[in-house]
């Protein structure tokens, strides 16, 4: 790979020993993947933030680091909320440690909002050929598919590394012939809310790696695109899907058609939202902000409860910037009972770890959660899940029994 004198200075460790171990982990990724060299990035957003994922050694790893990013840098959802973690019962030493992790990440210049959607907030804007270097699945899928901007789905040491260069190697999907549809999908029925999640859990157990292109009946929003591909990315390992006439890129490329053609009928979709319901009949925690709630989202969530108590465990994630630019929603949906939860999720808390059952509304976690948490997970729409939080779906599945 090609570097420029200042860039080998840096990989002999001329600037420091942070930044020689950066440049280290990237000329290793771009010898692996032939990149041709180092590309300037925007942005990058960093994985590998929770303590339930990166444990003493991860802490040790972070703490040890000197210097600050190049460009704006974000985290990926924490283990708990920083503000609040008495309220889902984290203990105080994962609490003491967790807290370790993310001032080091600040220590670093790094924006210690913890968001799975940085694309919502201001300075992670990124528009059409953008180049990023962003770490979390969904964000990466969204960035690709639903912006047009340019990233891999990179691991956090790497993205960290990027992070403090301000550059990423230039392989994958950064490069144009890396981002053409390989796989077509073609959906008979007509889709709405969390059908995405499920239309993504299932195309991406077909897809795998490839890069799929939709034919879909309706035309998407951009929530229902977030689902889609935050389940695609899940369920397999999408990290870019175009949809005809409605993502950008082939809406301005001529892409050939691909050779392979799937067609995805109802049936597969309802599958989603019954195949599991035997294994976890009885859900002791509904959660919804897999990725993190929209402030649409939001909206939805806090007219569905307007007026209503629940009676289970119901959290709602989403980041710390929208919870406090929308006060009256979360005032709302708190009226109820159920928790909004900032900085972190379901997947990445260990405080989903003490259900052995967890209703969800979205296609990633339905994914995740049983490996991750060691709960069974059933899916529904996000009504749905505000019926079984109030009680009334619990009411009915007693009838029947
Ligand atoms: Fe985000 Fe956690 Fe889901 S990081 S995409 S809410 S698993």
């Amino acid at each position: 790979m090609y570097l420029t004198k200042e860039e080998e200075r840096i990989l002999n460790g001329e600037t420091g020993e942070t930044l020689r171990q950066a440049i280290e982990i990237l000329v290793a990724l771009g010898d692996i993947y032939s990149a041709d060299r180092l590309i300037p990035i925007k942005s990058a957003q960093i994985a590998g933030v929770s303590y339930k994922t990166m444990g003493d050694a991860g802490l040790e790893w972070i703490s040890d680091l000197q210097g600050k990013v190049k460009v704006p840098a974000i985290l990926n959802p924490a283990g708990m909320d920083l503000q609040d973690w008495k309220r889902l019962k984290i203990s105080p030493d994962f609490a003491e440690k967790q807290k370790l992790i993310v001032q080091a990440y600040e220590k670093l210049g790094i924006r210690c909002e913890c968001t799975c959607t940085p694309y919502t907030l201001e300075g992670f804007d990124a528009g059409y050929g953008d180049h990023l270097a962003w770490s979390e699945s969904s964000a990466v899928s969204y960035a690709n598919s639903v912006l047009g901007a340019r990233t891999n789905r990179e691991g956090g040491p790497s993205a960290l590394s990027a992070a403090l260069l301000g550059k990423t190697a230039n392989y994958g999907f950064h490069l144009d012939e890396n981002r053409v549809p390989e796989v077509s999908f073609d959906v008979e029925s007509l889709l709405k809310g969390s059908d995405y999640g499920a239309l993504g859990y299932v195309a991406g157990k077909l897809a795998g790696s490839k890069v799929p292109v939709f034919q879909l009946r309706n035309t998407p929003d951009a929530d229902e695109l977030k689902a889609l591909g935050a389940a695609m990315a899940a369920s397999g390992a999408v990290a870019l899907y175009h949809v005809e006439g409605v993502t950008p890129e082939i809406c301005r490329v001529n892409f050939e058609a691909p050779a392979e053609k799937i067609t995805i009928e109802r049936s597969q979709l309802d599958e989603v939202y019954e195949s599991l319901k035997e294994a976890c009949k009885k859900p002791e925690l509904i959660t919804i902000g897999c990725p993190h709630c929209s402030a649409r989202e939001l909206e939805k969530a806090a007219e569905l409860l307007r007026g209503k108590t629940v009676s289970k465990e119901f959290w709602i994630f989403t980041s710390r910037e929208l919870a406090n630019r929308y006060p009256e929603y979360i005032r709302t949906i708190e009226k109820s009972g159920a928790k909004v939860v900032c900085d972190t999720c379901m997947v990445v808390s260990p405080a989903t770890n003490s259900y052995s059952c967890v209703m969800v509304n979205s296609g990633k976690a339905l994914a995740y959660v049983p490996g991750m948490c060691g709960a069974e997970a059933v899916y529904g729409s996000m009504e749905a899940c505000v019926e079984e939080a109030v009680g009334r779906t619990e009411n009915k599945a007693g009838d029947s029994n």
